[in-house]
C-alpha cells in the first residue's frame, strides 16, 4: 500500500524550504499542554530533516475547531513553547490553519497559498489523515510529497492490524454507532471476537431486546446481522447512574430500572475482559469502556492495564483509550499506541484514507 507513497527517508531536502504538515492539536489546560504524544511523535521527522541539510523548516498544523475565523484562545504559540521545550530543530510554527474557513472547504487556492511557502511538502499528521482538508490533500497538487516517518509506522502498524493473528481480539468503545457499522462489520469478519463497550453497546443491548433503561442510544438501528452475532459480546454488568442524581451502582444489565443509565463496563464484566485480553495473540482497541471524559473510567483502566501487565502485542489508538494505557509503562514494540482517533478508525474501515491517497498524486 505505502508502495507507491514516498518516504521522507528518501527525500533530497538539503538546501530546500521543507513544509511540514504537522498534528499539534493536543488538549491544552491554561496554556500548557496536558499530553504530548502526538508532539513527540513528529520529532524523529523533524530531527532528520535537520540531518539532511533542509534550509528551512515550516510547520502547519491546527487546534481544536475554530470555525475559519482567528479564536484567541486556540492560537499555535500555545503548543510551540512545548514543541521548543522537546526539540532543539529549529522551524517556523504557521498559525491555526483553521482560522482560514478555506483550510476545511479544501481549497485550492489556499493549498497553492500553503504550497508557496516550501519547496517539498511531508505529511506528518497521520491523526488528520481522514480530513480532505487543504493541507491535507490540497497541497500534493502543487509540491512533491512524502509520508513522515511516524506516518509510515501508523500506516504499517495498522495494516498488521487487518491481518491479525487467528484467535485476535478487537476492543470498541465510545459512541455513534451509525458511524461504526462498516469497521464493526469488517473486525467480526477479521477477529475472533469483538468486545463492544461505551456507549456502542447500548445500541446491541437494545437491538437484541434487552432493557436499556435511559442510557444513550443513538436514532440507527443496528443491522441485524450485526446484533445476531454471537462473536459480537456485550457487557453483562454495567455501571448505572439515576437521572437526576450522583448515586450509582453496579448490577446486571438486565436488571436496569428505567432511570438509570449505563455509564461505564462492570466490575464483573471488566474482570472478565481483563481474562480475555491475557490470553489472546493481539488486541486491537479504539474507544473507551465507559463516558471517559466525566470520571468513569475503572472499566477502561482494568483492560489497560491488563494489557499492559500481559505484553499482549497490541495497537491502540483513541485519545482517551491512549491516555489510559499511558498511564502504565510498556514497551512500545508490543504496545503500539496510533496519534489518531478517527483517521485511525477509518483507515481500519476503508483500509486507506484521503491523506494517503494524496501523497500518491503526481504534482502539477
Ligand atoms: C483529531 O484530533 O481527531 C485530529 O486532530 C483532527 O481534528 P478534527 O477531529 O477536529 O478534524
Ligand atoms: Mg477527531
Amino acid at each position: 500500500m505505502m508502495a507507491e507513497v514516498k518516504s521522507v527517508r528518501d527525500a533530497g531536502v538539503s538546501g530546500k524550504r521543507v513544509l511540514v504538515r504537522v498534528d499539534f492539536n493536543v488538549p491544552i489546560k491554561d496554556g500548557k499542554v496536558l499530553d504530548d504524544l502526538r508532539i513527540r511523535a513528529a520529532l524523529p521527522t523533524l530531527e532528520l530533516l535537520q540531518k539532511k541539510g533542509a534550509a528551512k523548516i515550516i510547520l502547519l498544523a491546527h487546534l481544536g475547531r475554530p470555525d475559519g475565523k482567528a479564536v484567541e484562545g486556540l492560537r499555535m504559540a500555545q503548543v510551540e513553547a512545548r514543541v521548543r521545550e522537546l526539540t532543539a530543530v529549529p522551524f517556523e510554527l504557521h498559525e491555526n490553519l483553521r482560522f482560514d474557513p478555506r483550510e476545511e472547504q479544501n481549497d485550492d487556492a489556499f493549498a497553492k497559498e500553503l504550497a508557496g511557502l516550501g519547496d517539498i511538502f511531508i505529511n506528518e499528521a497521520f491523526a488528520d489523515s481522514h480530513r480532505a482538508h487543504a493541507s491535507i490533500v490540497g497541497i500534493p497538487k502543487f509540491l512533491p510529497s512524502l509520508a513522515g516517518l511516524r506516518f509510515e509506522e501508523e500506516v504499517r502498524r495498522l495494516s498488521l492490524a487487518l491481518t491479525p493473528p487467528q484467535g485476535a481480539l478487537a476492543v470498541i468503545g465510545g459512541v455513534k454507532f451509525e458511524t461504526k457499522v462498516p469497521l464493526i462489520k469488517k473486525l467480526l469478519e477479521l477477529y475472533a471476537e469483538v468486545l463492544l463497550g461505551g456507549a456502542l453497546a447500548n445500541d446491541v443491548i437494545k437491538a437484541r431486546g434487552l432493557p436499556f433503561g435511559g442510557s444513550l442510544v443513538s436514532d440507527t438501528p443496528v443491522p441485524e446481522e450485526i446484533a445476531s452475532n454471537e462473536r459480537l459480546l456485550i457487557p453483562e454488568d454495567a455501571i448505572f447512574t439515576e437521572t437526576g442524581s450522583n448515586a450509582e451502582r453496579s448490577g446486571r444489565v438486565v436488571d436496569i430500572r428505567a432511570e438509570e443509565s449505563i455509564i461505564d463496563i462492570g466490575p464483573a464484566t471488566s474482570k472478565r475482559w481483563a481474562e480475555k485480553i491475557s490470553k489472546v495473540p493481539f488486541v486491537l482497541w479504539n474507544g473507551p469502556m465507559g463516558i471517559y471524559e466525566q470520571g468513569y473510567r475503572d472499566g477502561t483502566d482494568v483492560l489497560a492495564e491488563e494489557l499492559v501487565r500481559s505484553g499482549i502485542p497490541a495497537v491502540v489508538g483513541g485519545g482517551d483509550t491512549a491516555a489510559a494505557v499511558s498511564k502504565f509503562s510498556f514497551d512500545p514494540q508490543k504496545v503500539f499506541v496510533s496519534t489518531g482517533g478517527g483517521a485511525m478508525l477509518q483507515f481500519l474501515a476503508d483500509g486507506t484514507l484521503p491523506a494517503i491517497e494524496a501523497l500518491k498524486q503526481v504534482p502539477r
